[in-house]
């Protein structure tokens, strides 16, 4: 009996592994094998030997895989060419070094023939990323030739939720079977959503519906890519670089984003005006045009905090120069003298391209001179010519390392004319009017002529690669393929200009760019790009803007009331209501367009517009204290509802409402006509903001009345805001509306939402609003808020623990007053030990408290006793 179960089982192993085996080989490409994985001081190593050759030939032999454990939650895996250097993306990104945790949230196992590798989640048993060839052979195994890399997951769970991989237009949730192509590509978001727009960012978020955990994949690459999603895998198909992969164990959606910032670098501080306000439009002609402008937001009392032009104030559309009649010298300094006056602020756009037509172009001279300019492939190293705006042109290169003097050698000179204080990078994926190289170079492929680098094998996405930009045989530094660097250049270009910007101005002004790759919010910020001025532009701006959040660049916002097309005075009224929960809000409009300021919509837009844009002014300190801990931690400033709420299958699709911080839930009206919103609440407590009254049914939809002036703005129990209403601020009679210089002076009112045991926490930080790393050189202060209270009690207690004190404009600042939502009826309000007569019941609720001139750099405590 025994012989016979023994020799069972001997059989059934020799049938596992014939059809192992069998199954294997029946795969067209199983990839390569192993001889046996490596145990490193911090990770694995193996050398993989090609078993078959893939699709398009040029396979690689012999790769090197090697796996480090980054930190107990980050793991990296880079598979590399032995023997050949390949194109890598140069280290900008915030690289970590493997330290060799003590402990790892991941177990990683392999199979050797072929070669696969899995890593399973410990603290959850959840397998997160699957190589190993499945024996169905519904995707091949590692491909790594040269201009053609191949490599898939497979799912546990079929049809997980995958968020990432822009830029697009889509919604926020991506479809399960579909490919995404990734490639830097100058492609308004108005046309066809889902196809590859401004930048690339190749990493993707995936949550589990039946666990709520998530994890997230970065792929540190810069060449064109497809990421094929399909119901049970995920394939990558990149054409060139390596495989170089950074793992996210979360197991939150926050702590996947917070792993991820660790890899490409935390949020950079924007400057405080930069959260103001702005309004910019193609097709301001004049300085007399553009100031007119200025002056109507004031007589409208509509608060203004940054004026913008855009091409139209250059000589034939060169960069660095001022067209000599409609925007002279002195009427330039005139007008922006007047805006700092004021305390607004300035923003003019500036182009990558350099024009190469006129004889005596003083930037072009100097380009030449600097040699950091994009070559023509195949040429004696003669420029590239694109055109754009000025017609023909010459790109810097700002791989090459004269590219940040001669960028900021530009700034400088123009800087004496124009004192700007930002800039607006555009055009930078490289756009280009004409496919490739529009001149008489002689820009063949490279030699030898056995890969056209115009068309590799595979073409992500099926568009010529050099569609509306330059060729990609076009040359950088160190005879860089642009086939390769191409979607790095807005990347590279905003850190010239932040660098060039930052010595000019010695502080941190706003950089905003069209393009971006992984690592541009440590640096500067983003703008969606070309949208139309339809409702469902204005939806799309939703998902665009929690994307970029996930990206680590929370510094985003849409052109509010929609670049191409006529917005209308209901689309704008509500774009300016959502654009002012936007972290970058501004209004922009195409040179066709009607013209879009609020007044031009009559007098109810600008009454939305006002009440907009105090509502934002009024919640600066909480947006800049969501800044301050991205910038600490990576965590988005606005964030899709299923961050706070994972276990919630209701949330994981919601594009339509997000979340500022963990607090504040904004459910816009995105539809022509509507006068009510279906929002969904969360199984919560929920307040509305303003008033306080008490949501009555949560974890279901609510038609909430959203009529014309009514932004939906929903507030939840547990958190404490800090504000600064604008309304303690009287515009004096024909004097300047608000900006954020007085609005940051202003008392501030703590709005706090009690949760269901009548508790809440809050912080707040402080400092200059401009000068550089303020947290690095401890010249800031941070306040922590919290409202405590014991079950039995019969009181519950506001108390302020200053955790750092090293703002000096802390001492001026007051907090007068107090509101607070779900609050039990009260009998005695007693401030630091005393009691004071000046709160009353607003509702049965709200409690409101005022006259407190409670000094915020010294900590208080306020006792609520209870009937
Ligand atoms: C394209 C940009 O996306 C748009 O915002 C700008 O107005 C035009 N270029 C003109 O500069």
């Amino acid at each position: 009996m025994k012989l016979l179960s023994s020799l069972i089982i001997f059989f059934v192993i020799v049938l596992f592994c014939v059809v192992g085996s069998l199954s294997a080989s029946l795969c067209k490409y199983p990839g390569y094998s192993t001889q046996g994985v490596t145990k490193t001081n911090n990770g694995y190593e193996a050398t993989l030997n090609l078993i078959s050759a893939g699709p398009y030939g040029n396979d690689i032999e012999q790769l090197n895989f090697q796996l480090t454990f980054e930190t107990s939650q980050i793991f990296r895996v880079r598979i590399t060419d032995p023997n050949n250097q390949r194109w890598e993306v140069p280290p900008t990104v915030n690289q970590l070094v493997g330290e060799n945790p003590d402990s790892t949230d991941y177990i990683i196992e392999f199979t050797n023939n072929p070669f696969g590798f899995a890593a399973t989640r410990i603290s959850t048993g959840e397998v997160l990323f699957n190589t190993t060839q499945p024996s169905d052979c519904s995707f091949n195994g590692l491909i790594y030739s040269n201009y053609y890399l191949e490599l898939s997951t497979s799912f546990t769970e079929s049809n997980p939720n995958i968020y990432g991989l822009g830029e697009r237009t889509s919604q926020l949730r991506l479809f399960n079977n579909f490919t995404y192509t990734l490639f830097a590509k100058d492609q308004g978001t108005a046309s066809i959503p889902n196809i590859n727009l401004y930048g690339s960012h190749p990493f993707y978020l995936q949550l589990s519906s039946s666990s709520g955990n998530a994890n997230g994949v970065f792929l540190l690459n810069s060449n064109a890519m497809d990421v094929q999603l399909q119901p049970n895998s995920l394939t990558y198909k990149v054409v060139g670089g390596i495989f170089d992969l950074f793992f996210f164990t979360g197991p939150t959606p926050l702590s996947v984003i917070q792993q991820y910032s660790q890899v490409i670098g935390t949020t950079h501080m924007p400057s405080y005006w930069s959260l103001g306000y702005h309004n910019c439009r193609w097709g301001y002609h004049s300085i007399a045009e553009t100031a007119q402008v200025v002056a109507n937001y004031s007589k409208y009392n509509i608060p203004l905090e940054t004026m913008w032009n855009d091409i139209d104030y250059m000589d034939s559309f060169r960069d660095f120069t001022t067209d000599p009649v409609n925007f002279a010298a002195s009427d330039y300094k005139t007008f922006i003298d007047g805006l700092h006056a004021n305390n607004q602020h300035y923003i003019m756009i500036v182009d990558p391209g350099i024009s190469n037509i006129e004889p005596i172009y003083q930037s072009h001279i100097d380009l030449m001179e600097s040699g950091a300019y994009i070559k023509a492939g195949g040429t004696d190293g003669e420029p590239l010519v694109g055109s754009v705006w000025p017609g023909y042109v010459n790109f810097p290169d700002f791989l090459h390392p004269n590219g940040t003097e001669f960028w900021t050698q530009q700034f400088q000179r123009f800087y004496e004319t124009v004192q700007f204080d930002g800039v607006w990078i555009d055009m930078n994926e490289i756009s280009n009017f004409c496919d490739g190289n529009c001149f008489n170079n002689t820009d063949t492929p490279m030699p030898p002529p056995q890969f056209d680098p115009n068309y590799p094998p595979y073409i992500p996405g099926g568009v010529p690669l050099y569609s509306k930009t330059i060729n990609m045989t076009s040359l950088q530094y160190n005879n860089t393929l642009v086939y390769n660097s191409h979607s790095l250049y807005g990347y590279t270009e905003g850190l010239a200009t932040q660098l060039a910007v930052q010595s000019i101005l010695g502080t941190r002004s706003t950089i905003i760019s069209r393009s971006t790759f992984p690592g541009t919010g440590a640096h500067f910020a983003h703008w969606l790009g070309d949208n139309k001025s339809t409702f469902t532009d204005m939806y799309y701006s939703i998902p665009g803007m929690l994307a970029m959040n996930m990206f680590g660049i929370p510094m985003v916002g849409a052109d509010i009331c929609g670049f191409n097309g006529d917005s209308n005075a209901e689309l704008c009224g509500r774009w300016l209501q959502l654009g002012c929960f936007y972290p970058f809000t501004r209004n922009h409009n195409t040179f066709l367009g009607a013209p879009q300021e609020p007044w031009v919509f009559g007098q109810e837009v600008v009454d939305i517009s006002i009440k907009a844009i105090n509502g934002k002014l009024t919640l600066l300190p909480f947006y800049y204290t969501l800044f301050h801990i991205s910038h600490v931690s990576g965590d988005p400033v606005v964030r899709p509802l299923f961050f706070e709420y994972p276990s919630d299958p209701n949330t994981f699709a919601i594009d339509q409402q997000f979340l500022v911080g963990t607090g504040l839930m904004v459910s816009p009206v995105l539809t022509q006509g509507a006068t009510t919103v279906n929002a969904y609440f969360p199984n919560d407590i929920w307040y509305e903001y303003g008033n306080g009254s008490l949501v009555q049914s949560v974890g279901t939809h609510q038609t909430l009345n959203a009529p014309f002036d009514v932004i939906n703005v929903h507030m939840r129990g547990g958190n404490i805001i800090p504000t600064q209403p604008t309304s303690s601020y009287v515009t004096p009679v024909d004097g300047i509306p608000i900006t954020t210089k007085i609005s940051r002076t202003l008392p501030f009112e703590l709005i706090i939402a009690l949760d269901s045991s009548l508790q809440a926490t809050g912080q707040l930080f402080l400092d200059d609003g401009e000068s550089i790393q303020t947290y690095v050189d401890n010249k800031y202060s941070f306040i922590q808020f919290d409202v405590v209270s014991s079950p039995s009690s019969s009181a519950y207690k506001l108390q302020s623990t200053i955790l750092n004190n090293n703002y000096n404009g802390t001492a001026s600042l007051i907090i007068n007053s107090i509101q607070i939502y779900g609050s039990p009826s009260v009998q005695q309000v007693i401030v630091n030990g005393s009691p004071i007569n000046s709160f009353n019941a607003v509702s049965d609720s709200t409690l409101s408290v005022s006259n407190l001139q409670l000094a915020l750099d010294e900590s208080f405590e306020v006792d609520f006793v209870l009937y």
